[in-house]
């Protein structure tokens, strides 16, 4: 196995055997939640990820076998107000379409829990393996918010619009096996291994042919999302007018201080 040297991040752990460069979100105490400083690194890994010419492909994963990424920390977010909202919504945006432009295939292993913002990274990678342990969802709504990382988006087009608002709605979790059937995961595998192994065969399959047409035929289908920008505009809006709301306010005081929210629709 050859591991060359790699730039170091705090909430990330990188690693390329083979041009795959596998890339572990690490805060595992925290499920892998999406504070501040793992998007920025997130930033900065594939920035560098996608100028490395040793780096071909890149799988995307949790340290861990409970959770993918539980989603974007909570703790964070209720310090919001509609400004930092939108700011918040739009950056996490920008970093997961440079994920989804990015001119290298992009697999997902999902292990365990992808909640909110998980689930939306899930999305914006090219494709998603899901093990036996995956649960998705977008439980936005049980905070008082709406998904904020592109989710209100790229949800619909995998499985349409009905499934995504009833999805998004419910804020429901969703296991493995409906993920695969409705199209929002590409298939499944049993323990985390055993999907890193098919995602490894799988990019070895794909890195059999040109760079050039791998990188063409992402950018392809990538254009066929019209309306991608001012939809996501949408969405930041809609979660920075979220955070001025009493609703969540008290969804995020009710998750951190581990009790039942009680809504009052303000
Ligand atoms: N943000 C911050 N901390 C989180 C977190 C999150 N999203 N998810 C889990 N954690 C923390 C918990 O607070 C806990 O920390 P402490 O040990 O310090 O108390 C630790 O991770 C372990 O979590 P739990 O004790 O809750 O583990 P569990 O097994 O009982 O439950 C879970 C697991 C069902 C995933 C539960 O943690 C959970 O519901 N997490 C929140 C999921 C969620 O609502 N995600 C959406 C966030 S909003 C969003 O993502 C907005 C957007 O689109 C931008």
């Amino acid at each position: 196995m050859t591991i060359s040297a790699l730039p170091e991040f705090e909430t990330l752990l990188l690693e390329t055997d083979q041009h795959i460069c596998t890339c572990t979100i690490n805060r595992p105490d925290k499920l892998n939640a999406l504070n501040g400083r793992v998007l920025e690194d997130l930033e900065k890994a594939f920035t560098y990820i996608n100028e490395a010419d040793d780096i071909r492909a890149v799988i995307l994963t949790g340290a861990g076998t409970k959770a993918f990424v539980a989603g974007a920390d909570i703790k964070e977010l209720s310090a919001l107000n509609p400004e930092t909202g939108k700011k918040l919504s739009a950056n996490g945006q920008r970093v997961f379409s440079m994920i989804e432009d990015s001119s290298k295939p992009v697999v997902a292993v999902v292990n365990g829990y992808a909640l909110g913002g998980g689930t939306e990274l899930a999305l914006s990678c090219h494709i998603r393996i899901a093990t036996e342990n995956a649960v998705f969802g977008l439980p936005e709504v049980s905070l008082g918010l709406i998904p904020g990382y592109g989710g209100t988006q790229r949800l619909p087009r995998l499985v349409g619009k009905g499934k995504a608002l009833e999805m998004i709605l419910s804020g429901r979790m969703v296991k493995a096996r409906e993920a695969v059937d409705s199209g929002m995961a590409n298939t499944f595998s049993g323990s985390k291994e055993d999907a890193l192994k098919q995602a490894r065969e799988m990019l070895g399959g794909m890195l059999k042919h040109g760079p050039v047409a791998l990188q063409k035929a992402i950018q392809a289908v990538n254009a066929s999302d019209d309306g991608k920008t001012s939809g996501l505009e949408a969405e930041a809006g809609l979660f920075g007018e979220l955070c001025g709301t009493g609703d969540f306010k008290e969804g995020t005081s009710a998750f951190l201080e581990k009790r039942k929210p009680s809504f009052s629709g303000n």
